[in-house]
């Protein structure tokens, strides 16, 4: 008798630290993703913000919603006709409120040491106190590891793993002397809440990495007033995800800036969109056999589509050059 007693003792408590800490959660999410006051950027960091791949996607959302918070902007990307025409649009929408400056720097182009001299030539002078390390390259479509072209699969090394490294060495110099800073890695959900991902093995790789030295530097430099973070997205409706429709699982980038600016300053790693959040705890309740199964079948059919196309415009090129 008295042994079932205490296996009932033992199941309520268990029962009762199970609900404290379901209940604990769902406090924390709402507090976290609706309630908690966003830092003010200006006062905690300086004026300036610069943003890597800023003329498109994510990248541009977020300059033009860090332009709203009243930074002055410094754009970075490698195409100097659509940097002209951002920066001209922030112009237009914001007038003399915020100033803004572009440098043109392909990351897939440029030595390490020249990446680290264009930004510090770009920011010279200037009170840079947040980075948005957000340019980021993925595959034309997914493949095997051994069907990728190895050109692409270092530029995206580059773009995703140097140009980002090289920025952020370059940019936390300044950052020390004026004791303040934030710095925003852009991951993935990809690489994230999957435990591997097929057919984006090198994309997801890159995010993995870029989610591990975040919560690396992170520990280097919080005692020195500079906040790290890595942002996880899922999707988000830019031309990255092309064809692929999430509906109200992808918002668009201005949607997901809005979750995003509230995030800069707190938690090392972070998924701003509630939404994602929420996927999120859906994948991770499943037993992995099914989200592993689920992407590899989408990915398979997407490689399987696109090598079609690509396959009739080889044909279609040949017959128009030897009708
Ligand atoms: N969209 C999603 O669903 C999603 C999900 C998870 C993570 N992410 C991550 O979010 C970030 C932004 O993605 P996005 O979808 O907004 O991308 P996007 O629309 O394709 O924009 C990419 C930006 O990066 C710049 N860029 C590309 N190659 C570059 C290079 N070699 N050197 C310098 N800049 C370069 C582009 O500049 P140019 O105009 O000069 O080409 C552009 O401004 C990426 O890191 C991506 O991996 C996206």
């Amino acid at each position: 008798m008295e042994l079932m007693d205490l296996m009932f003792e033992m199941a309520a408590l268990l029962g009762l630290i199970s609900l404290s800490r379901l209940i604990f959660g769902a406090v924390n999410f709402v507090w976290v993703m609706f309630l908690r006051k966003p830092k003010d950027l200006v006062k905690c960091y300086g004026t300036w913000a610069l943003v890597t791949g800023a003329t498109d996607g994510i990248g541009r959302a977020m300059a033009f919603q860090l332009a709203s918070k009243g930074l002055s902007l410094i754009l970075l990307a490698r195409n100097p006709s659509k940097l002209e025409s951002t920066s001209q649009e922030l112009a237009e929408k914001f007038g003399n409120k915020v100033a803004v400056k572009c440098i043109v720097a392909d990351f897939d182009k440029l030595k390490k040491d020249e990446i680290v001299k264009a930004v510090q030539e770009g920011i010279q002078g200037l009170d840079v106190g947040i980075l948005i390390n957000n340019a980021g390259v993925i595959y034309d479509f997914p493949k095997f590891i051994h069907e990728a072209d190895p050109q692409m699969v270092e530029s995206l090394l580059n773009v995703n793993i140097g140009g980002l490294t090289w920025t952020t060495m370059a940019v936390l110099r300044s950052m020390l002397k004026r004791k303040r800073g934030a710095i925003v890695n852009v991951g993935s959900g990809t690489a994230h809440v999957m435990p591997g991902c097929a057919l984006l093995a090198a994309y997801c790789a890159s995010k993995a990495y870029i989610e591990y030295f975040s919560k690396s530097v992170t520990l280097e430099f919080k005692a020195h007033g500079i906040d790290i973070q890595c942002q996880i997205p899922l999707l988000v409706e830019t031309k990255t995800i092309g064809a692929i429709k999430a509906g109200w699982l992808s918002p668009s980038p201005e949607t997901w800036s809005k979750a995003s600016i509230r995030w800069i300053g707190y938690e090392a790693v972070c998924i701003p969109y509630w939404v994602h959040y929420m996927e999120t705890i859906v994948f991770r309740t499943m037993p992995i056999l099914i989200p592993n199964g689920y992407t590899l079948r989408g990915r398979l059919l997407l490689r399987k589509q696109r090598m079609e196309e690509k396959h009739a415009m080889e044909l279609d090129v040949r017959d128009k050059k030897d009708p």
